[in-house]
């Protein structure tokens, strides 16, 4: 048995970013709208509930469709990575980045979804991008989905819970596998594929006031991704056996709040929910403990023919996941107070700090995680999404002197070597917007997660150059030492 020293020699480092956060030009070249195209800015009065943060219903829908320009929908016109995307690759080259996390944006490929042929212009553009990447040696890791499905699926057939939505997507992985097959090797199906059951609208298109059993739909959903995760895994595998195919979890490792018994079980529950996404897609079958609630929810999952089989026999290559934050569970969360978390609140951690967004800061998580994840499933580890979302302060020189993110990067990636060391297999880290983009939850310009600063404010404003801030040239050590020095 080998003593393993530290990262190891091929180490995928990198950042990560999603289209709907990033691209902006939501109707240029034929895109079709989205379901993140369809979310305001609004002034938050908190942070707690994603769920309100989203603020997307019927109504809601019916307002954004109307609304025909970028002002006021964030996502609509992000960074403008659709026309920068050279200046911001150069930099991240700059980084040495190994690896580069992005989305395709479905609708940017088939503008209404169901669409019989894929919009060129998009095909194009993505293709653009791999060959910059390829120019600087850096490996793209591409999530097909982000957050940003055609919202014509939504409109015309109610999201994922209609298993007609399986097809469509089908039809989307192949038409890019097929295309890209000779630029990309790594390939993630869904991200975060648990924010279905978190935030239906975000996760999976479901517009909780068309439902009677909004919980049944959430699942069906859930169930359909399943289902179409698997079918492009197998189809990805027939285009190019030397695809690696992974998923993607939002990982919330659950903490008891005291050592009583019924609070160590009611996080061992919550744990549980979490990683049933994990055990279907790596163990290939859903978790017992399911059934009875399932029953005691009246939930009717509906299962074709063959969906046991296909989830069984195509699972992935890889676990990928995202680690902001730890919870804590609790049967007497009353004692405790709130705070916010990645997507969804939790109740306060006395032992943790919390950022401004109230998410608990929690390095030695991370290494729990890794450890607890490994032992669980024992195939290749991938931190895709990990990093600080803070608000940064342009001094009169021009220096943004982000120590705060320093130290939460260099704390985090003190926990993965340390994981490594214990014998954790880790195949990368790509920490989150390594370029300030959009907030996923809040839709603010001002929570930023980036190593380079981009020049706009919540309302669009600002002149979009691009800055290097300290935590630039630390993280530029960090990847040139391979983690020696940090
Ligand atoms: C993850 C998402 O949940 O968290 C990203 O995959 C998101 O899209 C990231 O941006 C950070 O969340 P937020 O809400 O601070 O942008």
């Amino acid at each position: 048995m080998s003593t393993v020293k530290g990262f190891p020699e091929h180490f995928l480092w990198g950042g990560a970013i999603a289209a709907n956060q990033a691209e902006g030009a939501f109707d240029a070249d034929g895109k079709g709208l989205s379901t993140a195209d369809m979310v305001p800015y609004f002034e938050k009065k908190d942070y707690v509930n994603l769920k309100e943060l989203m603020h997307v219903t019927s109504e809601s829908i019916e307002k954004a469709m109307a609304h025909k320009s970028a002002a006021g929908y964030p996502k609509r016109y992000g960074i403008d990575f659709y026309h920068r995307y050279k200046e911001d690759i150069a930099l991240f080259a700059e980084l040495g980045f190994k690896v580069f996390r992005l989305s395709i944006n479905w609708p940017r490929i088939f503008p209404n979804g169901d669409d019989a042929q894929p919009n060129e212009a998009g095909l194009q553009f993505y293709d653009n991008v791999f060959d910059e990447l390829r120019k600087y040696n850096i490996e793209p890791l591409v999530t097909l989905s982000h957050y940003e499905m055609p919202m014509a699926l939504v409109l015309k057939y109610g999201g994922w819970a209609n298993r007609k939505v399986v097809d469509f997507y089908v039809k989307y992985a192949e038409t890019v596998m097929n295309r890209y097959k000779d630029k990309v090797k790594y390939w993630l199906t869904f991200n975060e594929i648990n924010t279905t059951l978190i935030e239906p609208f975000t996760g999976g298109g479901i517009v909780e006031d068309r439902y009677d059993n909004f919980l049944e739909a959430s699942y069906q959903a859930l169930h359909h991704q399943f289902v179409a995760s698997s079918m492009a895994t197998k189809l990805g595998r027939e285009i190019n056996p030397e695809f690696r195919i992974g998923c993607m979890l939002a990982r919330m490792i659950h903490y008891p709040a005291t050592s009583s018994p019924d609070d160590v079980h009611q996080a061992l529950v919550d744990n549980q929910f979490n990683l049933l996404h994990t055990d279907v897609q790596v163990r290939g079958e859903y978790p017992p403990f399911l059934a009875r609630y399932f029953e005691e929810n009246g939930i009717h999952l509906i299962k074709e023919p063959g969906d046991d089989q296909l989830l069984r026999e195509n699972t992935v290559d890889f676990i990928s996941f995202s680690y902001y934050t730890s919870l804590v569970s609790t049967v007497t969360p009353e004692k405790y107070g709130v705070t916010g978390g990645n997507l969804y609140s939790t109740v306060k951690n006395p032992h943790l700090e919390r950022n401004e967004w109230g998410w608990q800061l929690d390095p030695v998580g991370l290494r729990t995680v890794l450890k607890e994840m490994y032992d669980r499933y024992r195939i290749p580890l991938f931190i895709v999404e990990n990093g600080l979302g803070a608000r940064d302060t342009v001094e009169a020189d021009g220096s943004i002197n982000d120590d705060y993110r320093i130290d939460y990067l260099r704390q985090h990636l003190t926990q993965v070597k340390e994981a490594i060391l214990d014998g954790v297999d880790v195949m990368g880290y790509t920490m989150w917007g390594a370029i300030d983009i959009i907030s996923a939850s809040t839709s603010e310009m001002s929570k930023r997660y980036g190593v380079i600063y981009v020049d706009q404010d919540d309302q669009g404003n600002g002149t979009l150059n691009r800055y290097r801030k300290k935590s630039f040239a630390w993280y530029q050590k960090v990847i040139r030492t391979n983690g020696e020095d940090m």
